[in-house]
């Protein structure tokens, strides 16, 4: 079969390479749809903690089962899956304490183990979950960061009939707004200083919208940064009300510091929680997917075949669009 690999000086090559074949608890699947995201460009450009060079990316996905080992149940060939990318080792203390995307020997489809640019992919049966084909396969290669996005606003300890205040305008932070919106929000703002991001934001259900200048210097009591920058993290801090929470979704640099205030964190009982890819979240995101499937489809910008992961790639980091995909006809 062919394969996207990357090699350890982040060459991109389009290989052959034998099927793979589906061990007693594994399906292989063919995948129809994948979405690429920054953990694609760190992979590709310099480097993402845990990758397990020459790897083929690819972890947002879905696709169609085409064999299942003798163990597997409830998955049968023909069944039209999405895929947990999170592959935990089930013997650690953190797996043991149900928290998977905490474990010591964490192995990502797509990071630590072959992903889905490729014509097929194995994973482990209990990592795929059975969706409704009707759903559109580029929103079922959504269900994946739309976990993350749930695992985050479960994080917040609820936003029913709290104000909200996204920040970043990218995948993360408008499935976030999305989702925020579903579960009752009084209000949800997004700031984002890239203007084009703002039509498409309004367009999925933020009811304000605006540049990190026009923000002003109200305080809300739910915040998500959901950028990844500096500035977001630091506007993040100064816009939390009075006994509310930040809920840290974007990923810096793993040497970044910040200076934060820790008067003003005892004195307005704030919270402050980090969100870590997508818990135990998978199930619920392709319930909560077949509910949000109109304004969450919005997202998808451009695709690519998936043999143009390169260019797909490096189009991806300069384009406004929000969720560039990978088609595989
Ligand atoms: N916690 C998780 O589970 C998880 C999952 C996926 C991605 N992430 C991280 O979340 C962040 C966002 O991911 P994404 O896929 O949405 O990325 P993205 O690049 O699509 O979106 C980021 C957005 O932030 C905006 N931005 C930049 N500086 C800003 C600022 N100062 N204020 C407001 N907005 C600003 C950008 O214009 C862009 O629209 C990244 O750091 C990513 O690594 C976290
Ligand atoms: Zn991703
Ligand atoms: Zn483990």
């Amino acid at each position: 079969m062919r394969a996207v690999r990357i090699e350890s000086n982040h060459k991109i090559d389009v290989i052959e390479l034998p099927a793979p074949i589906a061990k007693d608890r594994e399906i292989v699947v063919r995948p129809v749809a994948c979405g690429i995201c920054g953990t694609d460009l760190h992979i590709c450009q310099h480097g993402f903690p845990g990758t397990n060079y020459p790897v083929t990316p690819g972890h947002e996905f879905a696709g169609h089962v085409v064999a299942a080992g003798r163990e597997v149940k409830g998955i049968k060939e023909g069944d039209f899956v999405a895929v947990n990318p999170n592959v935990s080792c089930g013997a650690c203390e953190w797996c043991k304490e149900g928290k998977p995307h905490l474990c010591n020997a964490l192995t990502p489809i797509g990071v630590g183990r072959p992903g889905a640019a490729a014509e097929q992919v194995v994973v482990p049966g209990q990592n795929a979950h059975v969706v409704r084909e009707s759903i559109g396969y580029g929103v079922a290669a959504l269900i994946e960061p739309l976990a993350c996005a749930l695992h985050a606003v479960e994080s917040s300890q609820g936003v029913r009939d709290r104000r909200v205040l996204v920040i970043g305008a990218g995948t993360m932070g408008l499935l976030t707004s999305i989702i925020a919106r579903h579960h009752g929000a009084a209000e949800v703002t997004v700031i984002d200083p890239n203007q084009g991001k703002h039509p498409i934001a309004v367009d999925v259900g933020a009811h304000k919208v605006a540049t990190p200048e026009q923000l002003g210097d109200e305080r809300y009591e739910v915040v998500f940064e959901a950028a990844g920058a500096m500035p977001a993290l630091r506007m993040a801090l100064n816009h939390i009300r009075k006994t509310g929470v930040l809920v840290q979704v974007g990923v810096h640099n793993v040497e970044a510091i910040v200076e934060v205030n820790p008067f003003t964190i005892y004195e307005h009982e704030l919270r402050i929680i980090g969100s870590n890819s997508l818990a135990n979240q998978f199930p619920a995101a392709v319930d909560l997917m077949y509910d949000i499937a109109q304004p969450a489809g919005k997202l998808i910008g451009e695709t690519y075949s998936v043999w143009d992961f390169g260019a797909a790639v490096q189009k991806m980091a300069s384009s406004s669009a929000v969720k560039t995909q990978l088609r595989f006809d």
